[in-house]
Formats: structure tokens, C-alpha cells, sequence
């Protein structure tokens, strides 16, 4: 594949530049707008069809590639490259093997809220725990195949986690910005571990990425974060396998969390893609959930106004602490187009579900819980229907943020929730007296025998 086999559209008026034009920020240096990639194959280009990938061959293609000892075949993302053609050579691409990814049922909280059934795919199983990873290999390939040395982004944790793990593969130097005090624990420390040069700025990450800016206007650094459009080409496979996982059937609805709001949108690309190139003959419904600490997009869609209001940004769930999300004009397309809707979730209901998905055995991190949160009110609305099939993409791993985890047992999370009393597991510390221990553990069991 040559570099020709895409372009770049501006989201904005549509006009179209070949990748290397493109500035530093990746945004129009008209409009201010993100790009989106098009191939000549894409609904939007203005090309003939030509070379349009055969839905039939690719299923049979995909499926055998399972069986492959190659890297980029055991990726799950790669193994779809047809549908991101955005590499000189294939074989440039720097993988972890991510993606492939679990889709799990939750049958418990299908139960509770009188769904008959109810789906969760779980990108937190990536190799560096979200699904980041799947964006990153991405952009992170066309980076080393266009010789950048340095990379960079601003993050509310996971991104650089993802950055930082695949740059260390790549054998490229990292910078990361940070929120000082406002990520989790493990995020910061998987930055460090892959070598990252990790920059802690006394502001939000919204302050972070006004940084990053003026950084990669100066130097020729390669920005990684979301407004990069190839990231979104990594993050739309997730739509392929799911279908794949799924032999097919397309989901009702989709539900995902929303931060700077690139994944939604990502997601968005694959399905339409999928339905435009016939895998599947319709695209499920996508709803983005935020923080009500963090809402811009959900305050647009209630207010109905021309242009987003940035807000100054307060979750616990610091993943999605964002008040001015960059890809929040494509996100709100991706809703409008698949008849999604965008909902919130207060700190106590995100608690509540992060509990109830690792009842399931599952577990995620806080923003993710707010998939759960949001269907609970989507369902109470009459806007999910007990028979849809319903996937909630959980993003990031429970391991991410342990602190919040024992923070919500320990009672200093939704406290006073009746409803989060189930699930408070709280540590008991007893002496090391057999007798004492014993007598414990029966009235425990008696309770609950
Ligand atoms: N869930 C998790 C676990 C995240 O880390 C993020 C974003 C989101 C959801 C929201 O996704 O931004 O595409 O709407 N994290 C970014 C980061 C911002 O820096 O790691 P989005």
C-alpha cells in the first residue's frame, strides 16, 4: 500500500489534503477542525470505487488469519488492515498484539435490570489495560514509518500508558503531560515503567494539551493524542471484531463512556464502514455517557446550542476529566446519525456500577462504570428496550485504579447509597487466633448461607 491509498478530510468544509500536509495539531489551518481518514473506498470519497474490499473474501481472510504465527495477524487490530490501509508497508506496524479482546455476558446485571440479556466487551484486557492500545498501535506505526525520533501527548492516564508502552517497542523517545494529582496510580507508574519522559503539570489535562500544543509547534515531535486521526482508525476495529465476535449480528446499542470523545466517534467509523461495505446491513444505536463532573457534550444536547461550552471538569473517575473534549463535533455526529443519545452519571451511580461489574467477575476502572450508570437510566427512560442487545464497552482495566476500588469498600465512595450496601466487601482485620478467625468466618457464612 502506498500512502495514497488514503487522504485526510477536514471534518469541518470537507476539503481534502494528502497525509503529509497535515499541521502539527492536526487541525485545519482554516477551519480549526479534526480530520477524519478517507480511503478511496469510504462513503464520503469522491473517487470511483476502486479496489472496494469484498466483504465475503475479508470474514474468510480475518477468520484464517486466527490461525497465523505473524505479528500483525495475531493483532487485533492488524488483522483487519483492509479496513486501515494507512501504512507504506504492513509489516511496519509496532504491535503488542492487542485487541482481541473478551465480549462477556453479565448475566446478573441483565437480571437486575430486567434486560434479557446484556454484553460487555471488555478493552481493559488490552496489553497495557485499555483500549488505547488499539488506537496507539495505529498511529504509533505511521510515526516510526515516517521516521519521527520523539513522540508526545497529554492524558489523563491511559493514553500515555499506551504511548509510552509502544513508543518503548518502537525504540522512540516519549513525553507525556500530566495532570499533577489527578490520575491513577497504576496509569502513572506503567509510564515510568515503559521509559516515558513524564512531565507532571500543576493544571487539568485540558491545560496539559494547551501545553502539548505549543510544544509540537516547535518541534518536530509527533502528536499522539486522539486528534490524531489515525488513533481513531486503530480504535474503530473494535466495532469489526465485536461483529466478528457476534458471527455477524449487528448489536441494538453501544454504549461507551465518554472523555475527549474519540472513541465514540472512532466506533462510529467502523460500524458505518461495516454497513457501507456490506459486513452488515445496519449500524447499532451509540450512546456516549459522561461524568455529570465532566458533561460538555451532554449539556450540548440538552441546551441544543451551536458550539460546545468547555466546563471546568471534577470526576473521581479521572480518566474522562475533561472539559473541552477535542472530537466532540464528531462524537456528536456519530449519536445524531445512529439515533444514540448522550446521558450522565453522578459519582454515586458510577460507584454503584463499578461495583456491580466486578460482582460479575469482571471488574473495570471508574470510567468505564459509567456505561452501566448511563443504560440503568437509558432502560428507566424506555429507551432500551428488555429485549435489545446491548454492549457496554468497558474501557479500561479494574487494576488501574485500586484505590478507588478500596476507597468504595471502605465506605468512602457512595456512602449512604442503600443501593451500594450489596456490594461493600470491605477487609476485616483479625488477630491471628484461630479460634477468633473461625468464629468470624461462621457468622459470615451463616449470613450469608
Ligand atoms: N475510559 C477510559 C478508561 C479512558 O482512559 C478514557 C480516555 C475514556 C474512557 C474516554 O475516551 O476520550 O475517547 O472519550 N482517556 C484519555 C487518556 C483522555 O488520556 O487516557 P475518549
Amino acid at each position: 500500500m502506498t500512502s495514497r491509498s488514503h487522504q485526510l478530510r477536514c471534518i469541518g468544509d470537507g476539503e481534502r489534503i494528502i497525509p503529509d500536509a497535515v499541521s502539527s495539531d492536526f487541525r485545519d489551518r482554516t477551519t480549526g477542525e479534526l480530520y477524519e481518514v478517507e480511503y478511496p473506498w469510504s462513503e464520503s470519497s469522491a473517487e470511483p470505487a476502486a479496489n472496494r474490499p469484498n466483504a465475503q473474501a475479508l470474514r474468510h481472510l480475518w477468520a484464517e488469519r486466527r490461525d497465523s504465527t505473524l505479528p500483525i495477524d495475531q493483532s487485533g487490530v492488524w488483522r483487519y488492515r483492509e479496513l486501515l490501509p494507512i501504512l507504506k508497508d504492513d509489516h511496519h506496524a509496532v504491535t503488542l498484539r492487542e485487541g482481541n479482546t473478551p465480549l462477556y455476558d453479565l448475566p446478573r446485571t441483565a437480571r437486575l435490570l430486567g434486560l434479557d440479556f446484556l454484553l460487555a466487551k471488555h478493552q481493559g484486557m488490552n496489553p497495557t489495560g485499555s483500549f488505547k492500545d488499539t488506537g496507539m498501535t495505529a498511529a504509533l506505526s505511521v510515526a516510526a514509518e515516517r521516521g519521527f525520533q520523539w513522540v508526545a501527548c497529554a492524558s489523563t492516564g491511559n493514553t500515555s500508558a499506551a504511548m509510552a508502552a509502544y513508543a518503548a517497542r518502537a525504540g522512540l523517545r516519549a513525553i507525556v503531560f500530566i495532570p499533577e494529582g489527578k490520575i491513577a496510580w497504576g496509569k502513572l507508574s506503567q509510564s515510568m515503567d515503559y521509559g516515558a519522559l513524564t512531565v507532571q503539570l500543576q493544571t487539568d489535562f485540558d491545560g496539559c494539551v494547551k501545553m502539548l500544543a505549543e510544544l509540537v509547534r516547535r518541534h518536530p515531535i509527533y502528536l499522539l493524542n486522539s486528534v490524531n486521526p489515525y488513533r481513531l482508525e486503530g480504535q474503530k476495529t473494535p466495532a469489526i471484531e465485536m461483529c466478528e465476535q457476534l458471527d455477524w449480528q449487528v448489536p441494538d446499542h453501544v454504549i461507551v463512556p465518554g472523555g475527549n470523545l474519540a472513541n465514540g466517534s472512532a466506533l462510529g467509523k467502523g460500524f458505518g464502514e461495516l454497513k457501507h461495505l456490506g459486513f452488515i446491513d445496519r449500524v447499532p444505536k451509540i450512546s456516549v455517557i459522561q461524568a455529570e463532573g465532566a458533561n460538555p457534550l451532554f449539556q450540548w444536547f440538552t441546551n441544543a446550542e451551536k458550539l460546545l461550552q468547555p466546563v471546568t471538569a471534577d470526576t473521581r473517575a479521572t480518566a474522562i476529566r475533561i472539559g473541552n473534549p477535542a472530537s466532540w463535533r464528531k462524537a456528536a455526529r456519530v449519536i445524531e446519525a445512529t439515533g444514540g443519545w448522550c446521558e450522565q452519571a453522578s459519582e454515586q451511580e458510577i460507584a454503584v456500577a463499578k461495583a456491580q461489574i466486578g460482582a460479575e467477575g469482571i471488574g473495570c476502572e471508574p470510567a468505564s462504570a459509567v456505561t452501566l450508570a448511563g443504560l440503568k437510566k437509558l432502560h428507566a427512560q424506555g429507551r432500551v428496550q428488555p429485549g435489545e442487545r446491548v454492549v457496554l464497552l468497558l474501557t479500561g482495566h479494574t487494576l488501574k485504579d485500586p484505590e478507588y476500588t478500596i476507597d468504595f469498600h471502605k465506605n468512602l465512595l457512595a456512602t449512604g447509597v442503600d443501593e451500594a450496601e450489596p456490594y461493600r466487601k470491605p477487609p476485616m482485620v483479625l488477630p491471628a487466633d484461630e479460634a477468633t478467625v473461625l468464629r468470624a468466618l461462621e457468622a459470615e457464612m451463616a449470613v450469608t448461607a
